[in-house]
């Protein structure tokens, strides 16, 4: 604290001033409580807070999961116990006791493949039968009791990790809800568990936002070694198409256009300050990160792309029928478009309204088993990649979207059809609604369109417009006109 400020501190008459509790109770720098808007013609307030049931979802490594105690993790809202069963498989029950209702979780595996209650001794199965009740002996009426059945739910290890069917329903096959290289045999699979104190529908609504890039990752390692990295996009959003129920991901030709993406000339030449009558100024302020990109963008030259657009290329060279790009159901958004050596999967897992555990799935893939060589670079070089990817540069994304007041009301641009895309995707395609729509099929009145569908369709219908309303020759012309 400058002399000046403890100086003035008692003349405040109160420690702190208007500064302190500035926002209330809430802390300066927290995440606002997440709360949805109640108009049905937004989709916003139809997306369940603690996320879609009906899938897979990454729980926990299953090496945490001892022989003689329980582990507890709450996922979607739901307190799950995991334990080991007689085969020493890991399996999950409904963290609560079906006699008095208290936590699994607290009691003990007594007898290997089994967990105790810790209140009165019911002893529970993988398949959560209550086989022994403690406490009334052997002769015990409820061992075997219909009613003592803990509610059991559905895992698979698949590289050590688990993963839990939360769904009501009967379980897909994993491999449709668990990324494809998580099934692969020789890769290296390094998972990264961290918290993020904001819903997780706010983590997804990022993941595809490109225009953030410049503002939120500008300081990012990453970033700053390219000069194109990060760059400002031109004013038309992201072309993008929902694949098969399952993920919002860019269309097929997506980028051709070379102001798709960019503001760049016939020449591939990106201004690097653009200037901005409203404010009568340059963005960005200055130019001094060009003393170094130069390094880095004459490699990328050599490499035959330039390093802004190879995001573009690689969504231009996808399939529209890969359905493990961009964001996907239930919570994933998968980076590296069809990159053959490493994917980074980044799965948001709704644990309550304001806190979502970030589950990392970073995979190296090989052909063939990695060579001792290989394997020992990889783990000496894992602590910086992981820093840089994972924290460095997606903590800023979580720094920026925690902040977002999900119940007030918004004004989307042309670049936010990613968002548009991304809502669709959840309260039209996600297993949970098409299971229920199903159930429903019998009523056709409920098929037909409601009035907040007619409200959400002109909504987006205005977004649509505003891309629409580009033409791409003239926008290349007046961009060239510009450098
Ligand atoms: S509450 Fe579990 S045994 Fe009584
Ligand atoms: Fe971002």
């Amino acid at each position: 604290m400058g002399l000046g400020k403890l100086l003035m501190k008692p003349l405040s008459g109160y420690p702190g001033g208007y500064k302190h509790m500035r926002r209330g109770t809430q802390g300066f720098d927290q995440t606002p409580p997440f709360q949805q808007p109640d108009d049905p013609g937004d989709r916003r307030s139809r997306i369940p807070s603690t996320g879609y049931r009906e899938y897979w979802y990454p729980a926990l490594p299953a090496r945490d999961v001892r022989k003689d105690k329980p582990e507890v993790l709450r996922i979607l809202g739901t307190d799950v116990v995991f334990f080991r069963d007689t085969r020493v498989e890991v399996q999950a029950l409904l963290d609560w006791c079906p006699h008095r209702a208290v936590y699994l979780s607290m009691g003990r595996c007594y007898f290997e493949g089994f967990v105790t209650c810790p209140y009165h001794g019911a002893t529970f199965d993988g398949d959560g039968n209550c086989v022994a009740f403690l406490t009334e002996g052997p002769d015990s009426k409820m061992a075997g009791a219909p009613g003592m059945k803990a509610r059991k739910f559905p895992t698979a290890t698949i590289k050590g990790m688990v993963f839990v069917w939360m769904g009501d329903g009967e379980p897909v096959d994993p491999q449709e809800d668990i990324p494809p290289e998580m099934f692969e045999p020789h890769n290296i699979f390094r998972p990264v568990f961290t918290m993020f104190d904001c819903n997780w529908v706010l983590v997804l609504e990022n993941t595809m936002d490109a225009h953030n890039a410049f503002m939120v990752h500008r300081n990012a390692l990453r970033i700053l070694k390219s000069r194109l990295g990060g760059r400002p996009r031109t004013p038309l959003g992201y072309r993008v198409n929902i694949v098969n129920n399952k993920n919002v991901h860019y269309r097929p030709g997506s980028g051709k256009s070379s102001v798709e993406k960019f503001y760049e000339d016939e020449n591939g030449k990106v201004p690097y300050q653009m200037y901005y009558p409203g404010v009568g100024g340059v963005w960005p302020l200055h130019r001094w990160r060009l003393m170094w990109t130069w390094i880095w963008d004459r490699k990328a030259k050599k490499r035959g792309q330039g390093a802004g657009r190879l995001q573009a290329e690689q969504a231009a060279d996808t399939p529209d029928v890969n359905e493990w790009n961009g964001t996907r159901l239930p919570g994933m958004s998968r980076t590296g478009g069809n990159a053959r050596f490493f994917r980074s999967t980044r799965w948001a897992v709704p644990v309550e309204d304001n806190l979502t555990r970030m589950v990392y799935l970073n995979v190296e893939r090989y052909s063939q088993p990695p060579t001792i060589f290989r394997r020992l670079w990889s783990t000496a070089t894992w602590p910086y990649r992981n820093w840089e990817l994972n924290f460095n540069f997606r903590n800023q994304d979580y720094d920026a979207e925690k902040y977002v007041q999900y119940d007030l009301p918004e004004y989307l641009s042309s670049t936010d059809s990613v968002v548009v895309a991304m809502r669709r995707l959840f309260v039209e395609h996600a297993r949970d609604v098409q299971r229920r729509r199903a159930m429903e099929e019998e009523l056709p009145e409920q098929l037909e369109e409601t009035e907040a569908e007619i409200m959400v369709r002109e909504g987006d219908a205005r977004v649509a417009a505003g891309n629409e309303s580009f033409d791409l020759t003239k926008l290349e012309e007046e961009l060239l006109r510009r450098v």
